[in-house]
């Protein structure tokens, strides 16, 4: 691993799998997936052709939030296996080249650290009570919050302690969940841990993090009201105070210095900032190496659009020559095959923009289940697990739907993923078509056309994946042309039409034949909702 005389490092055009631990593999028959259930999938993903993965939160936590609330960031919960099940993972992962990325959780800790136990028992000004942000409440006696600024999960951003003699006392801050207290990153002893746990990972062999909410973090020293008008989890927060404060950039450099100490080491930030300078700022050579760019997220199936969403994150990463990141889908928002219209529009549009997005340069992230193509879940109500749901009084439904396990195989729930029917979300019946047993017998499966996607990508790169020479969109089709002549063609128009002469190299829908009075040179036509690749 690690080629001595590339120049650019092995992350630089490398497919990610975000792999969401609870639902990729369970190995003990609980019901929740584990880090020896992602161990016992690695062939499945060395197959498919990944060459990094990130973890979704696998330290000790209560899980309010799922392991973004985390109690000791140093070890790896039971749940998940423990601490020998991470070094397993990271052996096995290692000896097929496949490299590990870990998230890593900078902004709050769990209400269940001891840091937070010491600081609820020390008292208000004490040091405890000052590596988080509690305040005194504004009005009379302190009864309401100190500003109002509200969690992203729904409600308040503050909640009211009671102290030790039993009177109602400070509040703390939470950007996210009660159960999530954000740091006092002003406070030196804050970065000093994190410094800790950064080579306490790095030392143990894991190539690097997916770092939460890095626009988040530093807040301004003054803690002014926000807007109200828009809290949602995606909404554009370039002008809101809770995020993107310019104090962040110190704590990048501060964990940019740490990372240069392991020179493969590689950082991904968690950056929900639109404007494209204030987005390149987190891409500076001393701050992060990679920063997700959500613009493929948030566009519609459109070709004016998803141009617009390349053309923006191109011109971003531009600013600081840094590399572009690209992805469809995450743990956080609704899965594409249900975005771009559900059922079978949906998934042709969704293995179309798989299409685009891994013939554009840079890093490609996907997100575990997408390599079979599976939709959202509408989930009742009764087994909706994300604080979300009920923060938002009822009104949310939170993310549940994209996190359900991943089917493997046989005609019923839980189809392989684990050996007991009762896993932590309901697996739908009709998953029974998508397994991945299912999928590796069907060589038209979206598992197979993954599969053919990544290899070109990887034995082609000169051509697929490279630098972009053209792009445009018109008339509905979006034409995206690489250093080497690849076109990658996006029909996502009303009628069939023409591709370009040339080889054609794979496509998401079977080509439309011409008649065969034209005798035309040229490939077939390609349908609405698909994409092709030709040389
Ligand atoms: C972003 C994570 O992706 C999300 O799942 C989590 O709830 C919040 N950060 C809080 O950590």
């Amino acid at each position: 691993m690690g080629a001595m005389t590339d120049p650019s490092p092995w992350w630089s055009r490398a497919v990610f799998y975000q792999v969401y631990p609870r639902s990729f593999r369970d190995s003990n028959g609980d019901g929740v997936g584990d880090l020896d259930g992602v161990t016992a999938g690695l062939d499945y993903l060395a197959d498919l052709g990944v060459d990094a993965l990130w973890l979704n939160p696998v330290t000790v936590s209560p899980m309010a939030d799922h392991g973004y609330d985390v109690s000791d960031p140093r070890d790896i919960d039971p749940l998940f296996g423990g601490i020998e099940a991470l070094d397993r993972l990271v052996a096995a992962a290692h000896e097929r080249g496949i490299r590990i990325t870990m998230d890593l959780v900078p902004n709050h800790t769990s209400s269940a650290h001891p840091w937070f136990a010491a600081a609820l028992a020390a008292g208000p000004g004490s040091a405890q009570r000052a590596r988080y942000l509690f305040r005194d409440g504004t009005g009379p006696g302190g009864v309401n919050p100190p500003n109002n600024w509200i969690s992203i999960f729904g409600g308040p951003a503050w909640t009211r302690v009671v102290e030790r003699d039993g009177a109602p006392g400070q509040w703390y801050l939470h950007l996210f969940d009660p159960e999530q207290p954000d740091l006092n990153w002003d406070n030196p002893e804050v970065f000093e841990d994190l410094e800790k746990t950064l080579r306490f990972w790095l030392d143990r062999g894991v190539d690097g993090f997916r770092i939460d909410v890095a626009h988040g973090m530093a807040k301004p020293p003054d803690l002014p009201d926000m807007q109200l008008a828009e809290n949602k989890l995606l909404a554009d927060m370039d002008s809101d105070p809770r995020f993107n404060h310019e104090g962040v950039h110190d704590i990048h450099r501060n964990i940019r210095a740490v990372l240069n100490d392991y020179p493969d080491a590689v950082a991904v930030g968690e950056v929900w900032v639109y404007d494209n300078a204030a987005f390149a700022a987190y891409l500076r050579p001393d701050e992060l190496h990679l920063g997700f760019n959500f613009r493929l997220v948030r566009a519609e199936f459109g070709a004016d659009e998803i141009r617009d969403a390349i053309e923006n994150s191109l011109a971003a990463v531009a600013l600081q020559d840094a590399t572009p990141t690209w992805t469809l889908s995450n743990h956080d928002v609704e899965r594409e095959v249900t975005r771009y219209g559900g059922g079978p529009l949906g998934l042709a549009r969704a293995r179309a923009m798989a299409l685009v997005m891994l013939a554009l340069p840079g890093v490609v992230f996907v997100y575990n289940g997408e390599e079979l193509g599976l939709p959202n879940v509408d989930l009742p109500d009764e087994v909706l697990q994300d604080p979300v749901w009920e923060r938002s009084d009822r009104t949310e439904r939170g993310r549940d739907g994209c996190r359900v396990p991943l089917p493997w195989s046989g005609d019923a729930p839980p189809f392989g993923f684990s050996t007991t029917a009762d896993t932590w979300l309901p697996m739908p019946a009709d998953w029974a078509s998508s397994t991945v047993e299912r999928q590796l017998a069907d060589p038209e499966s979206t598992l197979h056309f993954f599969r053919r996607a990544l290899r070109l990508r990887r034995d082609r790169s000169g051509v697929v994946g490279a630098e972009l020479t053209g792009l445009s969109s018109e008339d509905g089709v979006l034409t995206v042309q690489t250093e080497g002549g690849l076109r990658c063609v996006l029909n996502a128009g009303a009628h069939p039409v023409d591709l370009p002469a040339g080889e054609v190299l794979l496509t998401s829908a079977p080509l439309q034949e011409h008649s065969p009075s034209l005798r035309s040179p040229r490939p077939g036509r390609l349908p609405p909702n698909a994409a092709a690749w030709v040389l």
